[in-house]
Order: C-alpha cells, then structure tokens, then sequence
C-alpha cells in the first residue's frame, strides 16, 4: 500500500510556481494577485482563507483578503464581486463558500469575471471543462487529477466510482474521469445519497472518490483488494483530549481500508493541500492569459 503523500506533492508544486514567479520578477514583470472575499466568521472557512493567503506568500503572489460580516446583504456582495471584476490589479478571485442564508450562492457565482475565476465554479467554466476546452479547473478535483497524474495510476478502462455529488468535488470529478487523456478514460458512476447497494457498486470500483462529509462512511468492506481511495471529506469533530478541541476526520475508515488499498490519501495530509496548491496553479494561468491578453 502506498499513501499519497499530497503535503509532499503539493509542496513539490508550490516550488515549481515559485520558479515561475522568481522568474516573472527577474524579467520585471507584474506576479499573480489572488483575492479571497470571506463572508461571516465560520472557524472552518476562516482557516482555509488564512491558508490560501500564506501559501500565496510562500510563493511569491500577491494577495488580499476581503473579510465581510456575517450579515452582509447579497447587494453588498455582488458591489465587491463588481470592484473585484474591474480591479485590474486583480488576476483571480475566489468567494469562499458556504454562505450565509440571505445570500443567493448561484447568484454570486454567476457574477464572478469567468476569466477571474480560478475557482472554476462559473458556470462558463464548468460548461467549457465538459467539452474538453480549456478552463479553470475546480482545485479539489484537480488536485485529485494532479495525485493521480505525479503517482502514475492508471486510470484507462478503469471503474471509477465517485461518492457525493457536489458541484465543487462529486460532481466535476464525475466528468474530469470520464474524459478522454490521463488522467482519464474511466468507466464513472456517479453516486450519491439516494443510491442504492452502495456497498455493490463501490466494491466493484477500482478507483474509489469520496466527498460527502460523513466520518468513517468509507468502510474496508465495501472495497476491492487494491482499489485507489481518494477521501475529500474532512470533518471537524469534537474531542477534547487535543488542544484546539476537535480532530479532522476523513470520509473513509483509514485503519482498516488503508490494509487493502493499493493506494490510500491520509487525513489530513492527502487532498486537503492539492486543493491548496492548484488554486495557485489557476492564478497563476490567470495571470498568463491576461498578459497574453494585453
Ligand atoms: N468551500 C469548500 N471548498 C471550497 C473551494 O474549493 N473554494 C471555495 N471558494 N469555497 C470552498
């Protein structure tokens, strides 16, 4: 069994776009700026905005962190995303989800430049990554794309099954997999929570996803002798024996189905730092394609 090491990979990733960005500066020209809107205080959220803002510092981009109340109105939100969209400064932008009830998600999305969005959530993204034309690809699952691709593992004629359905990780996955090129070329089905037999179709996969946000749903018996685990989930759960109160729990039971696994990504460790990293590789095609655009 072998872990996909995604700390590793990821940061084998930064050092490559730090190249780049030494190199854009030693020939004098503008680095990427990536800008992150936060609304409300959600711990979570909060955690993941702060890390993509140190890993932009780590390699040499500029960033701003655009922090809004939890009560923000939905009018406030699209002025920023206009601001936003005409900042020339400006090559990419994310709004980190979820938000807040009073805000309309598929509305905020839909405002987002296309060409800023290195999110990947524009549904002009999301249509051009089904057709096989070039786009922002959604970090998580180009991230996975990516553990695949630097490990090597086939993907051709393989069964891929996908768990969840979401429009940030089941859902793009489910397309990304069954496109033609490595990684690729699979057989996909795509599961979610009414499925039924679940435990007959993933014991079938050779390539197991997994994002739905429920600890230990993955079990070793619902797999076959060698199968490829992804798990996206990571889950906060109490435990007050550690410092901060809680432990990130994966969406796979690690212990036992890492015995059976030909290769596994831990918890954390695994996808959490891809997302990270190819959310740097986008704003970084961002800010090619405006300069060839000029
Ligand atoms: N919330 C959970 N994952 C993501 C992500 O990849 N991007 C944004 N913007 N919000 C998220």
């Amino acid at each position: 069994m072998t872990i996909l090491d995604g700390k590793k990979i990821s940061n084998d990733i930064k050092a490559e776009i730090k190249a780049e960005v030494d190199e854009m500066k030693a020939n004098g020209e503008k680095v990427p700026h990536l800008a992150a809107i936060i609304v409300g205080n959600d711990g979570a959220s909060m955690t993941y905005v702060n890390t993509k803002v140190k890993a932009c510092e780590k390699v040499g981009f500029e960033s701003t962190l655009v922090r809004m109340s939890s009560t923000t109105s939905e009018v406030e939100l699209m002025d920023k995303i206009e601001k936003l969209n005409k900042e020339d400064s400006i090559d990419g932008f994310i709004v980190q989800l979820p938000l807040p009830p009073q805000i309309d998600t598929q509305k905020v999305l839909l405002a987002v430049d296309p060409d800023k969005d290195v999110d990947g959530f524009h549904p002009t993204n999301f249509g051009k990554m089904s057709l096989d034309m070039t786009s922002f690809i959604p970090a998580t699952p180009f991230g996975i794309l990516e553990l695949l691709e630097r490990y090597n593992i086939p993907t051709k004629g393989k069964h891929t099954v996908v768990i969840g359905r979401s429009h940030i990780v089941g859902r793009p996955m489910s397309i990304l997999m069954g496109r033609s090129g490595f990684p690729g070329n699979s057989t996909v089905t795509l599961t979610h929570e009414y499925t039924k037999n679940i435990t007959q179709i993933t014991s079938q996969a050779d390539i197991v996803i997994i994002a739905v946000g429920i600890p230990d749903f993955l079990k070793a018996e619902m797999i076959k002798d060698d199968a490829v685990v992804i798990d996206v989930g990571i889950t906060r759960v109490p435990d007050e024996s550690t410092k901060k109160g809680y432990v990130l729990k994966g969406d796979v039971d690690f212990e036992n189905a890492s015995k059976k696994a030909s290769y596994i990504t831990p918890v954390p460790g695994g996808v959490g730092p891809m997302t990270i990293a190819m959310l740097l590789k986008n704003t970084l095609l961002a800010r090619e394609q405006r300069r060839e655009r000029k």
